[in-house]
């Protein structure tokens, strides 16, 4: 893991404080869905780190799936709107309690898109639980149901978050320091 400290500002979300955030969130995912069997849906690659350590804490019987998705047109540091399914699904939705697991809503073009995708196969409930939310970013309103942290309008890596694909494997959330990461721009 070298190299990050270069680009890190501070660390913003230490990993106990995600940790903990990331306990009561699958605490109260288990209490919401008691007597239900949730589906949970994760946006890879983003979502991977926070899924693994969400479901070690949610009690009630749960399933998972994956789906990948990719936005182009500008950056990587934006979205344009404009989403593409990368990865399908591996199992039909139809009728399931679709609980949708994402590491940050931005814009919410992503996850307004993924839920339209989604409300089109009928499940029987669909909600987000996302682990960031930038909230003064939104261009489109989304649902959020569950939400671990609201964050400030700067860009962060690690615990699953990328800075230009390298990363992911910190076990904090840091921002980056603008003045010394220039490139994904
Ligand atoms: P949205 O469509 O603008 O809501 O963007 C959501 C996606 O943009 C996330 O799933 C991330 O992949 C990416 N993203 C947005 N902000 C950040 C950030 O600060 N760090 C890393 N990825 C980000
Ligand atoms: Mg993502």
């Amino acid at each position: 893991m070298q190299g990050y400290k270069e680009f890190l500002d501070e660390i913003l979300i230490t990993e106990k404080a995600l940790q903990e955030r990331v306990a009561e969130l699958g605490i109260k995912i288990s209490q919401d869905y008691a007597g239900m069997q949730p589906h949970l849906i994760c946006i890879l690659r983003g979502g991977v780190m926070f899924l693994a350590d969400l479901i070690r804490h949610i009690t009630v019987p749960s399933t998972i799936d994956f789906m990948a998705i990719s936005s182009y047109g500008m950056g990587a540091r934006q979205s344009t709107g404009k989403v593409r399914i990368t990865l399908d699904l591996q199992e039909d939705i139809r009728d399931r309690d679709v609980l949708l697991v994402e590491d940050i809503v931005d814009s919410g073009y992503t996850i307004a898109t993924v839920l339209e995708f989604l409300r089109t196969r009928h499940p029987s409930s669909l909600r987000v639980c996302t682990l960031l939310n930038k909230a003064e970013r939104r261009e489109i309103q989304v649902p959020i149901d569950y939400c671990g942290f609201v964050i400030p309008d700067k860009f962060v890596f690690g615990y699953g978050l990328d800075l230009d694909e390298l990363y992911r494997n910190l076990p904090f959330i840091g921002t980056v320091n603008p003045e010394r990461y220039h490139s994904g721009e």
